[in-house]
């Protein structure tokens, strides 16, 4: 594999977008989001990275009455959300390279986003993201599951593409988060549809 792997991600899920949007509803996050959003303010503005096509996630937001600013450096993903959630606000960024000034949002979510960055640069992800919660606020994302060190590698046909995937387990995870300056309130290895899961919901504290 010759292209960086980001590309690899980016033109991928570009690719497979509508195919994507297909089978995501096997996997059904409303009961977790039913419970972690209770966790962020009335009406306040919540930052989904890796927002895919917006569909369950930034809709289920949206439906709740929560401003959503979904990310995600796809460009079909990115038009696919625009037209599936009108009241969310979708931007084409990269994670890692993301810019939002300090004390942003009020709250965070990334599903099955993070495994897709390379992981070397998780901790740095972590950090951007403590710095652009507002304090008290939480953020609750997936990582990978897997009691693994580190591992990384490629797929030659997800859905018809190829695709890279990066990630440490479940304890350098939540080391990582710890050091980026979070408390972990709630932290579970789920299977929830497809692979492991290491579900967490952190607090950015005063
Ligand atoms: C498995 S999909 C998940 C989408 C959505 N969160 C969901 O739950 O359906 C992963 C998404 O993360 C996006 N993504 C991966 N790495 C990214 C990066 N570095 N910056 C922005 N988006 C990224 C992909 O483009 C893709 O839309």
């Amino acid at each position: 594999m010759s292209k960086p792997k980001s590309e690899i991600v980016r033109k991928g899920y570009s690719k497979i977008a509508k195919a994507y949007h297909k089978q995501r509803d096997k996997y059904n996050n409303n009961l977790l989001l039913t419970k972690i959003s209770k966790r962020f303010p009335k009406g306040s503005t919540i930052l989904d990275l890796g927002s895919g096509t917006g569909v369950p996630i930034a809709k289920f937001l949206v439906n709740k009455g929560y401003d959503i600013i979904g990310i995600d450096f796809a460009e079909n993903m990115i038009k696919l959300a625009r037209k599936n959630v009108p009241r969310a606000k979708f931007i084409k960024m990269d994670i890692t390279k993301m810019k939002f000034k300090p004390n942003s949002f009020d709250g965070a979510v990334s599903f099955y986003a993070i495994i897709h960055i390379p992981r070397e640069k998780h901790a740095c992800v972590y950090k951007k993201l403590h710095r652009i919660l507002r304090p008290n606020s939480h953020m609750f994302l997936n990582a990978s599951g897997y009691d693994v060190n580190g591992w990384e590698g490629y797929g030659k046909d997800y859905l018809g593409v190829p695709m890279f995937w990066s990630y440490y387990g479940p304890k350098k995870t939540s080391r990582l988060i710890v050091n980026a300056g979070f408390e972990i309130i709630w932290s579970k290895v789920l299977k929830l549809g497809g692979d492991k899961q290491f579900w967490v919901l952190a607090k950015k504290n005063d």
